[in-house]
């Protein structure tokens, strides 16, 4: 049995567009229908950009997770919805049926009853990418609690300011994790993020890599002593928790052109309905395709379209702990082959990586399963979508490119695989219910074709941002203070003459390296703290496989204790320390001075140009405070 509100023909995608349009109430109402819900809505939508005030299906109870499993129980409880290929190829791979996910899920929810998780309270998950992850997601959302979950990336710094913003009373830990020929100790991360820590009272640790780790008495819990005493109560079943639609289903940090990064807030039903819409159409899921989306749970990708959208859809997920150069660059290739994977999403940063290796990791691969292959993240350049297209999808997959954003909960601008046409290096056109609008700097809309401009949206869809937690202001005036009644991006895109949109990266402070989103503010803050930098700027700069790196310039007037090169290592540290290894700048420059306007205002178009070797064009620098520091910057220049 198909969807039945999968979309099949070019035709069937205008017709629905336009009705999304005219009279969206009718048409997401039609769609959510086919939901489970504990009691329907009295308003499907109810918005205002202005404050925002933002609702969808208000009025109704549900809980995602009898949508996600309990629904599929009857009819695919035997079939998997997880498959976990583990870090080591050697090791045995685990198939998680509906059923036994039904079971697990329950079972964990008692762990976080017993341990004192409430509905409405944050819990943290750092782990890596193992069945558990996505267990502990289910079941928090099972029992009400909002979860932030948090990439295994990220200092414990980093954590113990996500934890303060939202207030968090639990974490979910590992031992550690496993990532390629790295055995990251995520519980001795976690301890040092709670030093000073005054609100977590339960830290649930699973074990993966049985690393040395310190269980602190009654603070720290091993997660397989808790399901233990759960089996030893007899409990089976776990009542999924009657939430309202509105009720925040997650919190996500994410980073903007300020210093902190930001809690984006989910809600149960918009969210839910979004992703599985989405999920359905854009990879044009048929029942049974194995989905394989290669992205962290830690980031918006994988709660998307590894947990929420292909559960809720009855599909089968794709779970990866490992990363795709180890133990060699075919493992990919390996893993499509070994499950026969229908669908492949990944970010243009690792097909970049793996085109760099050729031809040699996919002998002897078949990699005949595939029938559709997706991009996400950042802009794909063209060499790199035809070597996925003909390497990968040997002429005969659509690939659909994708953009959205941790804001947008889900796809906005993508090709529908093989119903809609693709053009290389385009997301091309709108999903139903999604309506762009390109508007020059002063929020006037440019109309026609062959244009660009800033990329808004003029209306919003079920799983659009609802707050910035614990920071409704904030969340107004980074996304619908720009302009007048949109929502504003952040990003530049272009419209060609068909009406298809390219995304041409960020218009703001943000930087794309490798597909994870980094504020030069917040890189530069933590620069800063490091003993003897005055000050720094950071701008990003065109990278061949990160799509983008990071250029730092830097002010120093302590001693180099040894040489330069040590007090670059020496601030790297200082990064990975602030804010994580992902963060840190690929080139840091020692300058006397930054270009500033009389004002104060570090004139960062200039010092992008120095960076992306674009010396001709710096433009016009004779309103610098002091224009010499110009040409000393692009005599140091890396
Ligand atoms: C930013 C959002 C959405 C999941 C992963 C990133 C860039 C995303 C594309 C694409 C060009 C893209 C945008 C966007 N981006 N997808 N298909 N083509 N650019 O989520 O961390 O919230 O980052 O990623 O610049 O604003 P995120």
């Amino acid at each position: 049995m198909s969807y039945p509100y999968q979309i099949r023909s070019l035709e069937q995608y205008h017709n629905d567009y336009q009705r999304s349009v005219a009279d969206p109430a009718r048409f997401w109402s039609e769609i959510a229908s086919y939901f489970t819900w504990k009691k329907y809505w009295h308003h499907v939508t109810d918005w205002n950009f202005s404050e925002p005030h933002i609702r969808w299906f208000e009025g109704a109870t549900l809980n995602i997770t009898e949508n996600c499993i309990d629904r599929h129980l009857a009819t695919k409880g035997n079939q998997p919805a997880i498959i976990w290929e583990p870090n080591d190829p050697n090791e045995r791979h685990r198939v998680i049926t509906y059923n036994s996910l039904y079971q697990k899920v329950c079972q964990f929810a008692h762990v976080l009853k017993n341990n004192g998780v409430q509905k409405g309270d944050r819990v943290c998950i750092y782990m890596g990418m193992i069945p558990e992850l996505a267990i502990a997601v289910l079941a928090c959302a099972r029992i009400g609690a909002i979860h932030s979950v948090i990439f295994g990336g990220f200092s414990a710094q980093s954590i113990a300011d996500r934890l303060y913003d939202a207030n968090a009373e639990f974490i979910i830990t590992c031992d550690g994790a496993y990532r390629g020929q790295k055995d990251i100790p995520l519980k001795s991360v976690i301890d040092d993020a709670l030093i000073g820590n005054r609100t977590v009272k339960r830290v649930i640790v699973y074990t993966r890599t049985r690393t040395p780790v310190s269980m602190i008495k009654g603070r720290d819990v091993w997660w397989e002593d808790e399901i233990q005493h759960v089996v030893e109560q007899g409990y089976t079943d776990f009542p999924a928790e009657e939430m309202k639609a509105e009720d925040p289903l997650f919190i996500l940090y994410t980073s903007g052109s300020t210093g902190k990064p930001k809690g984006v807030v989910h809600s149960c039903a918009g969210y839910m309905v979004y992703t599985n819409y989405t999920f359905i159409n854009v990879f044009q899921y048929q029942p049974g395709d194995i989905h394989f989306c290669t992205a962290d749970i830690g980031w918006i990708t994988g709660h998307s379209y590894i947990v929420y959208g292909p559960l809720s859809a009855g599909g089968t997920t794709l779970l990866f702990e490992g990363v795709p150069t180890w133990p060699d660059a075919g493992r990919f290739w390996d893993i499509v082959d070994k499950y026969k994977v229908n669908i492949l999403y990944t970010a243009p940063t690792a097909i970049r990586s793996l085109m760099g290796f050729g031809d040699a990791p996919l002998q002897g691969k078949d990699l005949s399963s595939l029938k559709v292959l997706g991009t996400v993240g950042e802009p794909i350049n063209e060499e790199a979508w035809h070597w996925y297209n003909e390497n990968i999808g040997k002429g005969k997959c659509p690939i659909v490119d994708t953009w959205w954003q941790t804001e947008t909960g889900g796809i906005l601008i993508s090709n529908l695989a093989g119903v809609t046409p693709a053009k290389p290096a385009h997301a091309t056109y709108p999903l139903p219910g999604v309506q762009p609008i390109l508007v020059d700097e002063n929020g006037n809309e440019i109309e026609g074709n062959s244009v660009s401009g800033n990329l808004c949206i003029k209306a919003p869809w079920p799983s659009i941002i609802r707050t910035t937690y614990g920071d409704h202001e904030r969340c107004r005036t980074n996304y619908f203070a720009t302009y007048d009644q949109l929502y504003f991006t952040g990003d530049g895109a272009q419209r060609d003459a068909d009406g298809m949109y390219r995304i041409t990266g960020r218009v703001d402070d943000v930087l794309n390296v490798s597909g994870h989103r980094i504020g030069t503010a917040e890189v530069e803050n933590a620069i800063n703290m490091h003993a003897g930098v005055v000050e720094s700027a950071v701008v990003g700069y065109p990278h061949d496989i990160k799509g983008q790196g990071i250029y730092a310039y830097v002010i120093y007037n302590g001693h180099h204790v040894g040489d330069e090169e040590l007090t670059r290592r020496d601030i790297l540290q200082t990064v990975t320390r602030i804010i994580g290894p992902i963060a840190k700048p690929d080139k840091i420059q020692f300058v006397s001075g930054l270009p500033k306007t009389r004002s104060g205002k570090i004139m960062r178009r200039i010092l992008r140009k120095i960076a992306e070797n674009e010396l001709g064009s710096l433009g016009d620098t004779s309103t610098l405070l002091d224009p010499a520091v110009v040409d000393d910057i692009v005599k140091g220049k890396l």
